[in-house]
């Protein structure tokens, strides 16, 4: 009786727990909050604990809890899992299309299933009546090692199937892999704990996979995408691979959302080009793509050479890591003074491009990674980011390496370097003295985001200073036509052309002539922050640091930069110069445009938007008079909270602070 009453409560809470995990693990699409999850969790722990004859294999709380394993055993496959051919480019990919078409005796435009292709491990699992029994690695791709309680503890993978119809015997494969934050949070965890780092994702997963020690695996933040099925039994799966992955969804498990199906080699490289430009905006890595003919029919008639499909074909992508050697290494002056040290490389074809610079960050880098002039190393270069070197192949360290080190004197200026204690960049003394950091700051002030001024790009600036035309930024108001026009590739056109662009950008938003300033850590958010506070530069150049500090995003630092910088007299000439200049600022129709539901209210965004940009939707909120800050704080009035909202939602929530989508932000702004 009592049971029965219990029994029911016990599948009640399994039932919505399993439910929330998918919404929260599988859709990236939560109903309810971590806190209101972890409650129903402790409520279904506290039953079992009273009644642990209930406890069930596939319960929720089961994922974790197994003993540490001595070692792993063997799984034979009974379907061999496979491998893919590659092509690298559209020829190889036309001479695939071809010999399907060939072997089809057909020349019918074909369609693919298409898919990015991971880059984690190939894994199998197998579901019985429904339930998780066994899940292997690929091994050979005849014999596996069993995983079964590292997989179990992957909170994407379902220990139970969705629904009440499927199959008796369900075999499903995929891609284990760590998605790129938790491996960039693992790697920091892993520095700060001392302990060695992992390479890369692909890396870090299989090493997590491969853990004797399952505890050990669940606290490493795996996903999986499934793009497959091996034995089926009591079951007839559709007859097309993408309703195939379909099915495999509607079991309850995690597909890639960028998968879809597409028509011939056009449609093809279509998608190749797609995803190749997406690269980088990816929660995670993928190495290219994969083109699988979508109609089952068509695959059994294709069938299989040696280890791979002929049906199937991974495109793959440029790679983003090469190994090359150091030549050199050269420090390089920023805006704020900072010495940054760059290495010259032998030239690498790498992400697409010859390579031959590479940043080291800082000297902290240098010597966490043991760099050394004559190392072989492997560099990234990823999308549009500066490449980088991510380690040294220290198997390769001959005898002739060299130490990097910081010099004591500003390769530009000759004036001191320091040092602050606990900091890790190392700073030129120079200040404007310094030729480097008057042209950095100069660039700085002439960019898109500052004042603007167009055709005034990095160039340009190196030339004009090189010339000795300007040295601060007031400079720039006393250019003439004549001597510009007399610089090399420059004429009186572009000359006059230039003048032009910059008397139109005399008159920015307050912001963007606080941003445009270069007071170091005023990135544009502060300054905009700041513009609406002070709404003055002189109330901004008299405010306190107490003062400063009562604006959001503003903590003690930056109070102290900002406070530093109006404090020195050079930059009070040059900003006096900027305004003898004829610079005036823009008033915002804040009175206009200004509404009372929004007016002096503290706004923070987080998540992807769709109408709008991140950037669009402050600038808007600012217009209208409110405040944009970077972090939930009891001072927040609002969440605008797009896709994919993370932490700061559930912190909102958590503190009770109104969240809003773009909708109703919208709305809010209609007044
Ligand atoms: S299908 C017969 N699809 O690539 C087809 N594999 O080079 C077998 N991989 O072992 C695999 N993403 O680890 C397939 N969307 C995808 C994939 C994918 C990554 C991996 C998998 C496989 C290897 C083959």
């Amino acid at each position: 009786m009592v049971t029965d009453k219990v029994q029911f409560e016990i599948d009640n809470l399994r039932k919505r727990l399993r439910h929330h995990s998918y919404l929260y693990y599988v859709l990236d699409d939560p109903e309810i909050s971590d806190s209101q999850y972890d409650r129903l969790y402790r409520e279904l722990q506290e039953l079992e604990r009273t009644y642990p004859e209930l406890v069930t294999h596939d319960s929720p709380t089961q994922r974790v809890g197994a003993e540490p394993l001595k070692s792993f055993t063997q799984v034979q496959h009974r379907i061999p899992m496979l491998s893919l051919d590659n092509v690298f480019s559209e020829e190889d990919l036309q001479a695939f299309y071809k010999r399907i078409q060939d072997r089809l005796n057909s020349d019918m435009s074909i369609e693919f299933a298409v898919e990015p292709k991971l880059d984690g491990l190939a894994i199998s699992i197998v579901y019985e009546k429904g339930e998780l029994v066994q899940a292997a690695t690929r091994g050979d791709g005849t014999t596996g090692e069993d995983v079964t309680l590292n997989v179990r503890t992957v909170q994407s993978v379902p220990l139970r199937l969705m629904g009440d119809d499927y199959p008796e015997i369900l075999e499903i494969r995929g891609e284990v892999f760590m998605p790129k934050a938790g491996f960039e949070k693992l790697n920091r965890q892993a520095r700060e704990k001392g302990e060695k780092t992992f390479v890369n994702p692909r890396n870090a997963a299989a090493g997590s996979l491969r853990q004797l020690d399952p505890e050990i695996t669940a606290q490493r933040p795996l996903a999986m995408y499934c793009y497959g099925a091996g034995v089926v039994e009591g079951f007839d799966l559709p007859s097309t691979h993408s309703a195939i992955v379909q099915q495999i969804k509607a079991w309850g498990f995690p597909v890639c959302k960028e998968s879809k199906v597409v028509e011939g080699v056009s449609g093809c490289v279509d998608f190749y080009n797609d995803i190749l430009q997406r690269r980088d905006q990816l929660a995670y890595d993928i190495d290219g793509v994969v083109y699988k003919v979508n109609q089952i029919s068509l695959q059994k008639e294709l069938g299989f050479v040696a280890r791979a499909p002929r049906w199937a074909i991974a495109h793959k992508f440029p790679a983003q890591e090469e190994v090359t050697k150091i030549l050199d290494v050269d420090f390089q002056v920023g805006r704020t003074g900072a010495l940054t040290p760059v290495a010259r490389l032998e030239p690498v074809f790498v992400g697409g491009v010859t390579v031959s610079n590479a940043t080291l960050h800082n000297m902290d880098e240098v010597k966490r990674k043991d760099i050394h002039i004559g190392d072989q190393v492997i560099v990234r270069r990823a999308g549009d980011v500066i490449p980088e070197v991510v380690r040294v192949v220290s198997s390769a360290r001959g005898q002739d390496v060299n130490p990097i080190v910081l010099p004591k004197q500003c390769p530009v200026c000759g004036s001191d370097v320091e040092q602050t204690e606990g900091e890790a960049v190392a700073r030129c003394s120079g200040g404007l003295f310094c030729k480097a950091q008057r042209t950095e700051a100069i660039k700085h002030y002439a960019s898109r985001k500052a004042m603007d001024i167009d055709g005034l790009g990095d160039k340009l600036v190196e030339q004009l200073v090189e010339a000795g035309l300007i040295d601060t930024v007031a400079d720039i108001y006393r250019l003439e036509i004549e001597s510009v026009a007399a610089l090399d590739r420059m004429g009186e056109k572009s000359a006059s052309n230039l003048i032009a662009a910059i008397n139109a950008s005399k008159q920015p938003t307050l912001a963007r002539f606080i941003y445009a300033l270069g007071i170091r850590e005023v990135g544009e958010a502060t300054a905009a922050n700041l513009a609406n506070d002070f709404t003055s530069l002189e109330a901004l150049q008299g405010a306190s640091e107490e003062h400063l500090q009562e604006v959001p995003d503003v903590g003690p630092v930056v109070a102290q930069h900002v406070v530093h910088f109006f404090s020195q007299q050079h930059n009070l000439d040059v900003i006096k110069q900027l305004l003898d200049a004829g610079i005036s600022f823009k008033q915002r129709a804040v009175t206009a445009s200004s509404n009372e539901k929004v007016k002096g209210k503290t706004f923070v965004i987080t998540g992807t938007l769709h109408s709008m940009t991140r950037d669009q939707a402050k600038e808007k909120l600012i217009e209208a008079g409110a405040k944009v800050a970077g972090s939930i704080s009891a001072k927040t009035d609002f969440l605008l909270a797009g896709e994919k909202a993370g932490s700061k939602l559930t912190k909102a929530e958590s503190l009770g602070i109104k969240v809003i989508n773009e909708q109703q932000l919208t709305e809010l702004l209609a007044g």
